[in-house]
């Protein structure tokens, strides 16, 4: 199985600037996740070229919380100099919330969206591939800013090393208005694996390990999943037990599986948009 490209920064700091591996490429995408701060003015995500501060930007992402309106300028910095901005005036990103930026390269443009919806497209005036780093500044909190391939469901991945104890892996992804299920799977080729499924219809969440067998499931009728919203799933091993914590609500379930370790492939299905998995 080909590993999925992903370069991740963890709780970065504001002011934030960092280099892209390798450079912008066609496909790739850049995620922000973090929520803004209460009573902000402005924040903004910069995709530039070096990382001297009167560099090339190629993307200048500036959401303004302004005079009681909230609207989003997006521009680029050439030669020392601002070039026309472009407005999104009807724009909605509430401050102390959870977002997520994501702005996907193509051919042509910068797909950008905000909390799995689109907002614009902006047509490059300076050629992605002369991107190489991003930086993030003022009125934001951020959890992560990852690049990576776009994240499709079904979604599989290897977990480096196996499961270990105190492993945590970290789901953010939005359910889709009439999704009727998701499940996450950690598993092993040879049979091993651990479950979670919820069934929006049937308002049910069903847990279960197999070893070559399925043992008896639990099962709770506690969905945390809301349609249509965002969420985050942290799937905690600990010692004893899976903790699956979805926005910060948990299910526990007492280990089954003999060597954890052993399990080493991670996998998301279901009817949801998945931004990113850190395993
Ligand atoms: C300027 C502002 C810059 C940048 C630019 C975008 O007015 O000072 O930080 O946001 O607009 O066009």
């Amino acid at each position: 199985m080909a590993y999925f490209q992903q370069q991740i920064f963890c709780k970065p700091k504001i002011p934030f600037i960092d280099q892209l591996q390798e450079g912008l490429k066609e496909g790739k995408s850049v995620i922000v996740i973090g929520s803004i701060l209460p009573m902000a003015g402005r924040f903004h995500v910069n995709l530039q070229c070096g990382s001297h501060s009167d560099a090339d930007i190629a993307l200048h992402f500036n959401p303004r919380y302004e005079g009681g309106l909230a609207f989003v300028v997006l521009n680029n910095f050439q030669k020392s100099r601002w070039d026309k901005d472009e407005c999104k005036s009807d724009f909605t990103l509430p401050q102390n919330q959870l977002f997520i930026l994501q702005i996907l390269v193509t051919k042509q443009t910068y797909k950008i969206s905000v909390n799995g919806e689109h907002l614009m497209d902006y047509v490059h005036r300076i050629p992605f591939t002369l991107v190489d780093t991003i930086s993030v500044d003022q009125m934001v909190n951020l959890d992560f800013i990852v690049y990576q391939d776009s994240a499709v469901v079904p979604y599989k991945t290897l977990i480096n090393g196996g499961l270990q104890p105190d492993k945590k892996i970290v789901i953010y992804g939005l359910l889709n208005p009439d999704s009727k299920m998701v499940e996450f799977s950690l598993h092993r080729q040879n049979g091993k694996e651990f479950r979670y499924k919820c069934l929006f219809d049937e308002n049910l969440v069903v847990l279960n390990t197999s070893e070559n067998e399925w043992t008896e499931e639990e099962k709770t009728g506690n969905v945390f999943f809301k349609k249509g919203q965002l969420f985050k799933v942290t799937i905690s091993c600990i010692k004893e037990q899976f903790t699956v914590c979805v926005n910060d609500q948990a299910h526990t379930f007492k280990h089954r599986i003999a060597k954890l370790e052993d399990i080493d492939v991670f996998e998301v299905y279901g009817d949801l948009q998945l931004f990113f998995v850190k395993t």
